[in-house]
């Protein structure tokens, strides 16, 4: 399993709904948290690596939800009124930061990887994760979500730092 990255046409794809349960979807969960710890990441969606199915895993890393996430067809059910400025990055995205809207706090449903139907309601840091994962699945970045001319700025930013990055490779070759 290898991390995808943008403009990759995997993570522009709305994903399939899961219909099928077995040990292989599970074991799949458990690739994609260890690609995504290894990371350095704190949530990682299926078509990140290169999967177009409804899965995410998520793991914020704190102390006060210790919980790792691994989610089947997540799904928002219920949102906040207020929407909270959040700075996000994205392992599809390296070397890059956007501040974009979110929603201060939604209610998910979803699967377990015992297959169990779970609802959970989120704030801060877990709530913007859940967004940010679940928009993936939509075929949706967070870069997406910017006003036009502040994405076609980020994605020059982006382009000129993976072309620096490529011939620092090459250079060192
Ligand atoms: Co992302």
């Amino acid at each position: 399993m290898k991390i995808v990255k943008y403009p990759n046409s995997v993570l522009s794809k709305k994903c399939q709904e899961i219909t099928e349960f077995d040990a292989e979807l599970v074991s799949t969960l458990n690739e994609m948290y260890k690609v995504m710890y290894d990371g350095d990441g704190i949530g990682l969606a299926a078509p990140q690596v290169g999967i177009s199915k409804r899965m995410i895993v998520v793991d914020i890393r704190s102390e006060e939800i210790p919980q790792i996430f691994k989610m089947i067809n997540p799904k928002i059910i219920k949102k906040s009124p207020d929407m909270v400025e959040s700075e996000e990055g994205c392992l599809s995205l390296p070397g890059i930061r956007s501040t974009i809207l979110r929603y201060e706090w939604i209610e998910v449903t979803y699967i377990d990887e015992n297959f169990k139907e779970q609802v959970i309601k989120a704030k801060d840091l877990l709530a913007i994760c859940f967004q940010h994962e679940i928009d993936h699945l939509d075929g949706k970045l967070c870069i997406d979500r910017l006003k036009r001319n502040e994405k076609s700025k980020i994605i020059k930013e982006y382009n000129r730092k993976k072309m620096e990055l490529e011939n620092a490779q090459k250079m060192s070759e």
